[in-house]
């Protein structure tokens, strides 16, 4: 078999360079699953394991660099976005380094204060994204390098970028983006332990914390399905976390409002009685995501103000609490790793949610994979 690729207009032939993706057909089909997306909540223990094999040269200098830029920028969109959250935090707290994280589509309107000594990373699965691909083409105008996290190989994203780490996730096919996202945090991981000479460290942790993400995948589905069958027919959830389990929240609520077109919203706890708590009422579900490290208490004292109130709390912990009507529970890991482990009932619950609702969560309404338009 062969292919010759033409220019359309002139039919004359275009010399195309074969780049060889690494990926297999068994990673394209849903290999007995009915879903796409279940197969790849599924699979993240293993795709867990391939992020962390990375060249370490490359992950060390590119950490280096972006410590001694002097300004970090992360621009992404969707779930790339709250996986750039995460990055930020651990950034700050392992490195103390600081940057910012500017949603893509926003990121033109803050170009004016970018400049040569700017390092601007994108995320992004696919690497096609149009406000993604905008954003880091005006800050190269600009004279910023380009740092890029990606998972298709060779994608417009990559080709543009000064330095790439792929997520070598596979293929990622459902339209909610899951597996992408773990080893998005995976990478930032990766990057920020580098930054203080502990990469080794790192990957031996994430390797052992790939198992644990196993066990929770293997112990939670009944109690999920349960409660989707339980809050299903509600139509406004709220997930509420501090410090790094706000951008869980927020990941948390936009995949069960993709998937199964239910109004969600993640939010600081702490911003809850700025407005929001207005609109809790009797049975409304709010996802408390208070793992026992440094947000626990104050996270748990939110829940309890929304119970008061009426709200159907799940809690989201290694700890279960009066204040819960429903209690996922996830394993006690290093403080820093909480995300990795919490993820997984947040995904399973959209999508066990999405298809009590008879929704297909492959095919979520009104999306596509690859936004490429702006
Ligand atoms: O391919 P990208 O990571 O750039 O895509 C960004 C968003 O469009 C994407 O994450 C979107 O929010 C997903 N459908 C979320 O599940």
């Amino acid at each position: 078999m062969s292919i010759e690729v033409l220019n359309l207009k002139t039919g004359q032939k275009i010399e195309k360079e074969i780049k060889e993706l690494g990926w297999s057909v068994e990673q394209a089909t849903k290999g007995g699953y009915g879903h796409f997306m279940l197969k790849e909540i599924l699979e993240q223990p293993s795709a867990i394991r391939r992020a962390i094999v990375q060249d370490k040269n490359l992950v060390t200098d590119m950490a280096l660099d972006i410590l001694r830029a002097k300004n970090v920028v992360i621009t992404a969109c969707g779930t790339s976005r709250y996986a750039a959250l995460i990055g930020r935090y651990l950034f700050s707290k392992l490195a103390k380094k600081f940057c910012d994280v500017v949603m893509a589509s926003e990121f033109q309107y803050f170009a004016d204060s970018i400049d040569k000594n700017t390092l601007v990373m994108a995320v992004s699965q696919s690497g096609e994204t149009a406000d993604v691909m905008e954003g880091v083409k005006k800050a190269k105008e600009y004279g910023a390098k380009i740092f890029s996290i990606v998972n298709v190989v060779d994608s417009s994203l990559a080709r543009i970028s000064d330095n790439v780490i792929y997520l070598n996730c596979g293929p990622e096919i459902a339209v909610a983006s899951t597996k992408a996202f773990v080893n998005q945090l995976v990478i930032f991981y990766l990057l920020s332990f580098a930054m203080v000479n502990r990469l080794g460290e790192a990957i031996e942790k994430i390797r052992k914390i790939s198992h644990v993400v196993q066990d929770v995948i293997d112990e939670n589905g009944n109690k999920l399905k349960e409660i989707a069958e339980k809050t299903k027919d509600r139509n406004d959830f709220y997930y509420i976390g501090r410090g790094i389990n706000f951008a869980m929240a927020s990941e948390g609520a936009l995949k069960l409002k993709e998937i199964s077109c239910i109004h969600a919203e993640g939010m600081p706890a702490g911003e809850l009685k700025h407005g929001t708590i207005a609109l809790i009422g009797s049975g409304t579900p709010v996802l408390a995501i208070c793992p026992k490290d440094y947000t626990f208490h104050e996270t748990l004292s939110n829940a309890i103000e929304t119970k008061a109130r009426g709200a159907f709390v799940i809690g989201v912990s290694d700890e279960n609490n009066d204040a819960f009507d429903e209690w996922i529970k996830i394993p006690e890991v290093e403080e820093i790793f909480y995300p990795l482990v919490t993820i997984i009932p947040l995904q399973l619950l959209a999508y066990y949610i999405a298809v009590a609702r008879g929704k297909n969560p492959d095919k979520p309404r009104n999306l596509a994979k690859a936004v490429t338009v702006k």
